[in-house]
């Protein structure tokens, strides 16, 4: 990350819209979830550019903040976080039957293992690059997606350890991944919690021990503390955000919101009573008032589900907006209020002063907080606030 990406004080321009991400928000994050499981080692997940906050600038906080190990999903990203100087523990955990894991294996990234085949294909890697390659055994101890069925487990154990002991692959964990984690009167969880452990004993019993058991994302670290084992991997916590609103809000979580969204009025001008706004007229002014635009949109990320009901904040006063979401701009009605072309909007951000968070927009768009920050469009640029380089 270059010194001009990062700044510390909060007075950078607007000129359209900009996402501030505030990295000494994640890194508290990150120390409150450690209290939370203190006896487990913590992973940051950092996929999808850091649930939309940025990969190489979060992953470097995190790293500062004591995150033992970094996760993404796809072997792409781990090697562009090698590529990036990242040197730590890291993993990865989804690929196609024809993707080439050599690049992966050289940068000692590990990799997730669900299948033999899998195993065949990690193997080859660490072939190629003549390294030998950390893995990490999936079993599906109930999500339904990823990992080895509990009938085929036994099969994929024995044959890792046979690998292993050719000396291709190390197996470093065991892990799987809770379906029902955001609600804590699920049964679900307790489930995968038993099944899970009977894993680790068949493995413990072909002689695999490994050294990281994991389970837990944010809601099992937050509501479970029975599935937290040796590590712990947090995504959407160490970005401030709940994991499910059935856990509590951010705020009654201890999380801090990393990410604030702002945009400036494009213009505004007065219109008369009865004029309609936006595509397809679904609002209509009810007097004269005055219309603020605000040029970002769903080609940006913003939730057109969120048409007539997002909250938006202007000079300390909360709107609505009016009418529907366009690929580059919505508009607010803010009646008798005075509003000026260049004023600053904040779309969402840390709640403060009564201002909307993203899992207050998730709420109000259908969806959940992590898709609001995940899916904000790279037209829209991040600033990095709250570290000193
Ligand atoms: C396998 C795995 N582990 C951990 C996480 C982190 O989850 P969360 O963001 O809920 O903490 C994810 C995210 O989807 C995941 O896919």
């Amino acid at each position: 990350m270059s010194a001009s990406q990062v700044s510390t004080g909060h007075n950078v321009s607007v000129s359209r819209a900009t996402a501030e991400i505030d990295l000494g928000a994640i890194a508290a994050n990150i120390e409150h979830l450690r209290a939370v499981a203190p006896d487990s080692l913590l992973q940051a997940v950092v996929k999808a550019d850091a649930y939309g906050h940025g990969t190489v600038p979060v992953a470097r906080a995190a790293r500062s903040a004591g995150a033992d190990y970094l996760g993404v999903a796809f072997p792409s990203e781990a090697v562009a976080l090698r590529g990036a100087g990242d040197t730590g523990p890291l993993m990865c955990w989804l690929y196609s039957p024809d993707e080439n894991l050599a690049s992966c294996a050289a940068a000692d990234v590990e990799i997730s293992v669900s299948s033999v085949s899998m195993l065949d294909q990690v193997t080859a890697a660490a072939q190629q690059a003549d390294s030998r390659v950390g893995v990490h055994l999936k079993l599906d101890s109930g999500l339904g997606r990823n990992g080895s069925t509990p009938k085929e487990w036994e099969v994929l154990v024995r044959e890792a350890k046979r690998r292993q002991d050719e000396g291709r692959i190390e197996v470093i964990g065991v892990w799987s991944h809770l379906a029902c984690a955001d609600d804590p009167e699920s049964p679900a969880t307790q489930q995968q919690i038993r099944v899970f452990s009977q894993g680790l004993a068949v493995a413990a019993d072909m002689g695999v021990q490994p050294r990281l058991r994991h389970l837990a994302a944010t809601a099992g670290t937050l509501a479970f503390p029975e599935s937290h084992f040796d590590m712990v991997r947090c995504g959407i916590g160490i970005y401030g955000l709940s994991p499910g609103m059935g856990l509590g809000s951010a705020a009654d979580l201890g999380l801090r919101p990393a990410m604030t969204v702002r945009a400036r009025v494009a213009m505004a001008k007065v219109v008369e009573a009865g004029h309609g706004v936006s595509y397809g007229h679904t609002y209509r002014t009810s007097a004269d008032t005055r219309l603020a635009l605000v040029p970002v949109g769903y080609g940006d990320g913003i939730p057109r589900a969120g048409s007539g009901s997002l909250p938006v904040h202007i000079r300390g006063k909360r709107y609505i907006v009016a009418g529907t979401i366009a690929m580059d701009q919505f508009v607010i009605d803010v009646g008798d209020n005075s509003v000026e072309a260049g004023d600053m909007v904040e779309l969402f951000g840390t709640g403060a002063a009564g201002a909307a968070t993203a899992d207050e927009w998730a709420g109000d768009s259908g969806t959940i907080g992590y898709e609001i920050v995940t899916r904000l469009g790279a037209r829209i640029p991040r600033h990095y606030v709250g570290v000193e380089q």
